[in-house]
């Protein structure tokens, strides 16, 4: 098993100008990182090729989250979202996300494709202590699967009272 970073306090961020590129498989195994990618994050190319994207996850990232960027990508849409990231050295970096499904001639998910900004900071205000809700929800389920439901219903909850989804929330976010 390869070794966790360990996370410190410290953010890095991407140029205005900057956009971090990277396409995985079906299964979420990154085939394709641009410059940017491997600057940021501090991996080079040899230690990312091959290897499931989660190398990047950060643990305030909530599960519920990762869970809708699948179930949307299966559904063959595109997610849109804010994802807090953990370079090689534990520091950290917030994005704006935009992942799609690479599809075929006949149709066939070939793998995924995702582009990602620096976050205004105004989103990461707002979305970092709903984050940090559902990963307390989370962890005080008692087990991952009903975790997730909760911190889901959680979310769910909270954009239904805003009359919004996902979606429609961190695009507006976005600006
Ligand atoms: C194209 C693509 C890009 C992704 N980018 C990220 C990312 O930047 N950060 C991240 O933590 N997960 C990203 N993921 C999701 C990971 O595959 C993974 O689901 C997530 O890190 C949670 O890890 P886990 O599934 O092992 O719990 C991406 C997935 C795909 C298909």
């Amino acid at each position: 098993m390869r070794e966790r970073p360990v996370p410190k306090d410290q953010e890095i961020k991407l140029g205005e100008e900057e956009f971090i590129v990277s396409k995985t498989d079906t299964t979420g195994k990154i085939t394709y990182a641009n410059r940017v990618f491997m600057e940021i994050s501090g991996y080079g190319e040899r230690e990312l090729l091959g290897v499931q994207h989660n190398i990047i996850r950060h643990p305030d990232m909530p599960r519920a989250l990762f869970k809708l960027l699948w179930d949307t990508l299966k559904e063959k849409k595109e997610f849109f979202g804010f994802v807090k990231n953990l370079c090689k050295d534990g520091s950290y970096y917030w994005v704006f996300a935009n992942i799609t499904p690479d599809i075929d001639n006949e149709g066939r998910v070939v793998g995924y494709y995702s582009v990602r900004r620096q976050a205004p900071i105004s989103a990461i205000r707002t979305v970092e202590p709903i984050y940090r809700e559902m990963v307390r929800i989370e962890k005080g389920a008692g087990g991952v699967k009903q975790g997730i439901a909760k911190a889901q219903g959680y979310l769910q909850d909270l954009l239904q009272s805003k009359r919004t989804d996902y979606e429609k929330f961190a695009l507006e976010l976005y600006g």
